[in-house]
């Protein structure tokens, strides 16, 4: 017998990038709350699989991100003179307090659930003109037709990125994804971020210039309007960020539409429900956000030496993983069959868009779109089936968990 062969019981617990995990994480996630829920990786991570300790761990100030320290710990002192490690240590998102207050404070504004339902008209412009100008060709890619063009028009519009500029951002790889994965990156992918994070460098250098000179209701006007002040954020901060808000604006609500997609049409009992009862939209995105989250995971370090969590001792400067998409299925909080799509599950309250101070800014916004999107692919193009509800294409990242194609045809 060849000793290499992995059985389910003998392969590792937590192997976020292999095949298997990427194609079906979620018996992977049901084998760690079972048998070791908060599992500590051979890099010394801690992964909370439970609802209990995922949810603690993102609220309580013991835990922080302390990105530098965190990254060094990864990947050894040089590290940050890399390009773009340099960059994302600004991202509020991987930032404590006060910094991450100041950040934060400075684009919350724009994000209220007002002004986000303020947005609805012009998300459902965005929908009906790339249904427009596919419906007659009786087949897309679901991702790329469709998916994708909506959070990349609307990120965007609030970046204030003209339109003849935008070209390039709807042809865009989509690669930066591996950034976040809890699996240390080669030198080579490194590289690769480094080049990507020069060119949107470049082009949001650019951008600032143009609106210094001629200022918009948006938020690049809002921020270098910032800068200028001097006090409230420096040049490298509001690169970083502005980056930042552009990747999470998109990536996220594409891979969002793109799973709720697949689950529906893996669930035909759930797809013919909400097309007889459009207004259950609302609550099937909450159900499609806990059944297959396009977030997976966001990581903690302990701040302190923490005594007892789930069980274990977490030493100051451990990292502790959160699985939000173990968390989603965890029958402690979902007793009710929660490997199951079920469209009108009462109380869910999915950890999608984490918890805490980082909880996510683009919520409301990426629930609208996705909701916009599917009702009105549903409404306008009942007859669309998926060419393989069984086997579609992965994205090979895990944090973000998307679908490469969705090929459909009507
Ligand atoms: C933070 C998920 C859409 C902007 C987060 C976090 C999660 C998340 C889990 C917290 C990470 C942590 O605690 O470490 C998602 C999901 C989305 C989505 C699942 C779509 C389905 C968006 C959109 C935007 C956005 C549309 C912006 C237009 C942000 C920002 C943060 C964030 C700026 C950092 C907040 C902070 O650190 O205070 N998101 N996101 N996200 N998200 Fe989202």
């Amino acid at each position: 017998m060849n000793e290499h062969v992995q059985t389910a019981s003998t392969a590792p617990l937590f192997d976020p990038l292999s095949p298997e995990f990427i194609r079906d994480p979620y018996p992977h996630y049901e084998r760690l709350r079972t048998t070791d829920p908060m599992h500590q990786t051979p890099l010394g991570n801690f992964v909370a699989s439970r609802h209990a300790e995922a949810s603690l761990v993102l609220r309580d100030k013991r835990f922080g991100k302390d990105y530098v320290e965190r990254s060094i710990r990864r990947y050894g002192p040089k590290i940050m003179e890399e390009p773009v490690f340099r960059s994302m240590s600004h991202w509020m998102l991987q930032q404590d307090p006060p910094d991450h207050t100041r950040l934060r404070g400075l684009v919350v504004k724009a994000f209220t659930a007002r002004r986000v339902e303020d947005m609805r008209p012009r998300i459902q412009q965005i929908v009906d003109q790339t249904l427009d100008a596919i419906v007659g060709q009786g087949q897309m890619d679901l991702i790329e037709d469709f998916a994708f063009r909506l959070p990349v028009t609307i990120i965007c519009d609030m970046l204030g990125i003209p339109e003849d500029h935008r070209e390039v951002f709807y042809k865009s790889s989509r690669d930066g994804g591996r950034l976040l994965d809890p699996v240390p990156m080669t030198p080579a992918e490194i590289e690769q971020a480094n080049a990507g994070n020069l060119m949107a460098q470049t082009y949001f250098q650019q951008l600032f210039e143009l609106r210094r000179k001629s200022p918009g209701d948006d938020l690049t006007t809002q921020l270098v309007q910032a800068e200028e002040d001097g006090s409230k954020l420096s040049n490298e901060e509001l690169t970083a960020n502005i980056i930042l808000l552009f990747g999470a604006g998109h990536e996220t609500t594409v891979n969002l539409i793109g799973n709720g997609l697949l689950a529906l049409h893996r669930n035909p009992d759930q797809l013919a429900l909400l097309k007889a009862n459009p207004a259950l939209i609302t609550n099937a995105i909450e159900e499609f956000l806990r059944y297959d989250s396009s977030v997976q995971l966001t990581g903690r370090v302990a701040l302190e030496d923490i005594d007892d969590l789930g069980g274990k001792k977490i030493p100051k400067g451990e990292s502790v993983l959160c699985l939000l998409g173990s968390a989603n299925r965890d029958p402690a909080v979902y007793p009710d069959r929660p490997d199951r799509l079920d469209i009108v599950r009462p109380n869910v309250r999915p950890l999608s868009f984490g918890g805490g101070i980082h909880f996510c800014l683009g919520a409301q916004l990426a629930r609208i779109e996705a909701e916009v999107a599917i009702s009105t692919l549903l409404r306008r193009l009942p007859e669309l089936r998926l060419d393989d509800v069984e086997n579609p294409e992965w994205r090979p990242t895990f944090v973000l968990r998307g679908l490469k194609r969705l090929p459909a045809s009507w």
